[in-house]
């Protein structure tokens, strides 16, 4: 997701890796209020899906 110089983009990421990030910010150890909210809100099906797509989008 290249939006803008503040936004990672995670296409062709390892899936381990996203799923990772995405547990850390649902557990509040690293903050950041945006993507608290978001991986709060995604089951941890829905955080492995996510990163299974992310992972198979071109660079
Ligand atoms: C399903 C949608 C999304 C997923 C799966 C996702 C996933 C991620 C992941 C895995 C990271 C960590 C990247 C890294 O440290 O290398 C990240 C960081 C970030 N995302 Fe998202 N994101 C999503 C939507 C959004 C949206 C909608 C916004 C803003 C409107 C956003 C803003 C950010 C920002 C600002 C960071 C950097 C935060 C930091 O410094 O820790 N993300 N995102």
């Amino acid at each position: 997701m290249p939006i803008g110089p503040d936004m990672p983009s995670l296409n062709g990421q390892h899936a381990a890796y996203i799923v990772d990030k995405l547990r850390r910010y649902a557990r509040g150890g690293r903050q950041a209020p945006m993507m608290g909210q978001i991986a709060t809100s995604l089951s941890e099906f829905e955080r492995r899906a996510v990163a299974e797509f992310l992972t198979i989008c071109r660079p």
